[in-house]
């Protein structure tokens, strides 16, 4: 197979983008640099502005200031048709009366490529989507992930410096999107064009990712990594938002060396780490994810991180079990433990509570 190489691609710039629709503020200031070949996916709830700044970079919608780049090359004064970026919504939006060779081709005869190498490239891309039996099917002779993937080589067709994908998975039933997320990270992979993938689904966001863009009311919360985002959240929004988390208030008694500080709250004494602005507040949320809250008898005496709990709810999941715990003066927690450690602990049982990992971000006045 004969597909671009990553070189091929381009580094995308956006620099300050600001947006208003009458008076109210749906960019605030959003920058961000993109690599090439890159997979970054915006991550947000609905209405903080992820679309918006996709239809900026398609140029579906002017921006009221900023620049956009791709390399060196400035293309936010371009119309959309001449800004080479290949676009896939939610709806797909094929051609129906179209089989699947004149919907992933269609780019390809609007910039007026030869017969010959339109069917090679057809070709590479039926392969790539692994819809080599399906070529002369109409969109509704197709199940919905197999038209997302038409959808997707379509877009990916004419070699675009830039892939936009909004909410790409959303109507897909929630077996076929877990297989579509897969195929789509592997798809952008291999074609290793630079890509924006937006959702509102955190999970997807950390499968898929490279970098996630976590955004909340029009600007950037955070950039990083699934990981970065998982285990280091940089707000409450953050913590929050991605991944289930219990959130305790504590007050910090002592800075360790960086990023370590020996918190306070109801109920718990520990030391944990830090996310840097910290050290200048004595506030903050003390974080611990359910797979971090060890559960043991409350007979075995525990280092200075236990805390005795009551029990109040099991919920099982197959593998792990979600426990709920009641500890005085402290929001109900929630633990999640393996099936087979959670079948040797019952409901109204009292417990010593213990945080395996925990991780601090600042509290808000
Ligand atoms: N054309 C428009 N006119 C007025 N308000 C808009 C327009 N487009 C988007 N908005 C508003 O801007 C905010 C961000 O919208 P959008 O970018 O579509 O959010 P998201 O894709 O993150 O769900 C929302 O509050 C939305 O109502
Ligand atoms: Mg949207």
């Amino acid at each position: 197979m004969n597909l671009p190489d990553r070189s091929r691609s381009q580094p995308v710039h956006i620099s300050h983008i600001r947006k208003s629709f009458g008076a109210f503020v749906a960019l605030k200031d959003f920058s961000l640099d993109i690599e090439a070949g890159e997979f970054v996916t915006f991550l947000g709830p609905s209405g903080c502005g992820k679309s918006t700044t996709l239809k900026i970079l398609s140029g579906l919608t002017p921006q009221d200031a900023g620049e956009i780049r791709f390399g060196d090359r400035r293309i936010d004064m371009l119309p959309a048709n001449r800004r080479n970026i290949g676009l896939v919504f939610q709806n797909y939006a094929l051609f129906p009366h179209m089989t699947v060779v004149e919907n992933i081709a269609f780019g390809l005869r609007m910039r007026s490529w030869s017969n010959t190498a339109k069917a090679a490239r057809v070709d590479e891309l039926l392969a790539l989507v692994r819809l080599e039996g399906l070529a002369e099917r109409r969109p509704e002779q197709l199940s919905g992930g197999q038209q997302q993937r038409v959808a997707v080589a379509r877009a990916l067709a004419f070699e675009p410096d830039l892939v936009l994908l909004d909410e790409p998975l959303s109507n897909l039933d929630a077996k076929l999107r877990e297989q579509v997320r897969i195929d789509l990270r592997d798809i952008q992979r291999k074609a290793g064009q630079t890509t924006v993938f937006v959702t509102h689904d955190q999970v997807e966001a950390l499968v898929m990712s490279d970098r996630i863009v976590l955004m909340n009311a029009g600007q950037i919360d955070q950039v990083g990594t699934p990981v970065d985002l998982y285990s280091t959240p940089a707000t409450e929004f953050g913590a929050r938002f991605v991944g289930a988390n219990n959130l305790l208030k504590a007050t910090i008694t002592g800075i360790g060396t960086d990023p370590q500080a020996h918190v306070q709250g109801a109920g718990l004494s520990i030391w944990l780490a830090t996310v840097s602005p910290l050290v200048t507040g004595p506030e903050i949320w003390c974080c611990v994810r359910p797979e971090h809250i060890a559960i043991r008898a409350p007979t075995e005496t525990g280092p200075e991180t236990g805390t005795l709990g009551k029990v109040t709810d099991k919920i099982y999941q197959g593998t792990t079990v979600l426990l709920d715990i009641e500890i005085p003066g402290v929001e109900k927690m929630r633990a999640e433990r393996p099936t087979s450690e959670a079948n040797r602990i019952n409901i109204g049982q009292t417990v010593n509570v213990l945080f395996e990992q925990a991780h601090a971000v600042p509290r808000m006045p």
